[in-house]
């Protein structure tokens, strides 16, 4: 074969930021809510419409697709020296309720637009460059974040979980996946699991979801931690009864007691020792439901997070012994407190970092060091790769929520650098 050997260096790279903008709106529309919201969530019809979107545009950036049985998607560039493992980008497209349009899009479309640019630069990838669409990264649907990275990162506890896991509408995970067309006839998860070595690296680019970069005026962020997020169920259960019959000496209100524990978690949060410490009751639930009924179940789900592990797992601990303590003393049943996932935190690699920082340099734009405090398929994907992030500034660091915004020239920054990094990667 005849080939030419391109140095990194001398890649002049366009990106055609116009259209990158274009295929972010275009995907924003695959949405349970009205824009500017979105709100997509696994196997659901918009999943898949906007899964197709994707799976177009790689075809069209030339990438053969591949699809795994919990439809992570592959789009693959095949490097000229494709025995040798592949370098790995990638991000998801599901968006939490009520969410905006690119939280981890920037990470998919961007990436595809970073091919296209090295494709139109004339350059040539040794090892192969490949982008993945992870399934399901936000928890939304079955209560388990980063379930398809996790799962190629070989968790079996989760491919064994999954095969009992319902949704709020009592859908079974395989059920819900094979009315996306996936699972088919299929329910060994462990055939997702990635061998140890399927990359040489993983390199994922995404929005900030934090204010510094835009603050400080910064173009990249270069990330060197993930925070390490765990995540709990509590149900506390009382007797429940007529809002006018019983008398407030005779309760034992289960709502009470989920509201004891909401102001516990911030008191343990607040005081942990670490600034980074972060707790957060975000679903909320009262059964039976009804303006003038004492609730008999209340169920909480609660979000908890450093850069520290022991500081984290220590929070943990302190709302577990709240939640008993709450319980005795309104005389309700702690009937359940039951830790999701505990995830341990993930540091990049020092090659990937080197790479993300020279394509900077190379660039010209500026960069820092930075923690990423949200959670991403890199936190899982770091188990099986060498794993780096490049961040981007985001609109006053609003995510998770309508008013989500980067700028063309912030998109265009990063898919620059992200293009020059697996450029870097795939010549090693
Ligand atoms: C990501 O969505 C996170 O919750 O950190
Ligand atoms: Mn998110
Ligand atoms: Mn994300
Ligand atoms: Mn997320």
């Amino acid at each position: 074969s005849s080939h030419t050997f391109t140095p990194s260096n001398s890649i002049s790279l366009s990106v055609d930021i116009q259209a990158l903008q274009k295929q972010i709106d275009e995907l924003s529309t695959f949405s349970d809510t009205p824009a500017p919201s979105v709100t997509r969530i696994l196997y659901t019809e918009n999943d898949v419409l906007a899964r197709r979107y994707v799976k177009n545009l790689m075809g069209l950036a030339g990438l053969s697709v591949t699809e795994d049985v919990v439809g992570n998607i592959f789009g693959r560039w095949d490097g000229y020296e494709p025995e040798l493992t592949a370098v790995a980008t990638g991000s998801h497209i599901d968006a939490i309720p009520y969410s905006g349009k690119y939280d981890g899009v920037v990470g998919v479309l961007g990436a595809i637009e970073a091919i296209n640019a090295l494709k139109r630069s004339g350059f040539k990838p040794k090892r192969s460059l490949e982008i993945i669409l992870f399934t399901s990264e936000e928890p939304t649907r079955f209560g388990i974040s980063c379930l398809g990275s996790r799962l190629l990162a070989g968790s079996e506890a989760l491919a064994e979980a999954l095969k009992a896991t319902v949704d709020g509408q009592n859908i079974s995970f395989l059920e819900a996946a094979r009315s996306a067309g996936y699972a088919r006839d299929e329910d060994d998860l462990s055939r997702v699991f990635l061998k140890n070595d399927s990359y040489s690296a993983f390199v994922e680019l995404h929005i900030e979801q934090a204010p510094i970069l835009e603050e400080e005026g910064i173009s990249i962020g270069v990330v060197t931690n993930i925070a390490a997020p765990a995540s709990i169920k509590v149900d506390f259960e009382g007797n429940g009864g007529h809002a006018g019959g019983v008398l407030m000496p005779d309760r034992n209100d289960a709502g009470l007691a989920a509201a004891k524990l909401m102001l516990a978690i911030e008191k343990h949060a607040t005081e942990s020792g670490s600034l980074d410490t972060v707790g957060t009751v975000g679903i909320l639930e009262l059964y039976p439901g009804a303006i003038n009924s004492i609730p008999s179940k209340a169920h909480l789900e609660i979000d908890v997070r450093d850069i520290e592990e022991s500081f984290r797992n220590a929070v943990i601990n302190k709302i577990h012994k709240a939640a008993k303590s709450i319980a005795k003393k309104r005389k309700v049943t702690l009937s359940e407190f039951k830790i999701i996932n505990q995830d341990p935190p993930a540091h990049s690699n020092g090659s990937v970092i080197k790479a993300v920082v020279d394509a900077s340099d190379e660039l010209n734009l500026t960069y820092k060091y930075m923690i990423s405090r949200a959670y991403h398929d890199s936190l899982f994907m770091a188990r099986i790769a060498p794993m780096g992030m490049i961040f981007i500034p985001c609109y006053k660091g609003y995510s998770h929520k309508p008013e989500e915004y980067a700028s063309p020239q912030d998109l265009e920054n990063g898919v620059k650098v992200l293009a020059l990094t697996l450029a870097k990667l795939s010549l090693r």
